[in-house]
């Protein structure tokens, strides 16, 4: 599923960097750039990067 449009970020990448140890928003917008250009996705990243952090690993 893509969370950022503008940057075609999508979850799995989002899971990806967290599996990298990626674990504020920040750090995923300066690793992965979701979230600076229009902010639209913001929320749904920030969720999506909870939902990982909180159930890691999921195959
Ligand atoms: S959709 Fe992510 S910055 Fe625009």
């Amino acid at each position: 599923m893509i969370v950022c449009v503008c940057n075609a970020i999508t979850e799995q990448e989002i899971r990806a960097s967290t599996e990298l140890g990626i674990s504020s928003f920040d750090d995923l917008q300066e690793e992965l750039g979701v979230g600076t250009c229009c902010g639209m996705c913001q929320d749904c990243a920030r969720q999506v990067l909870e939902d990982h952090l909180r159930e890691p690993a999921r195959a």
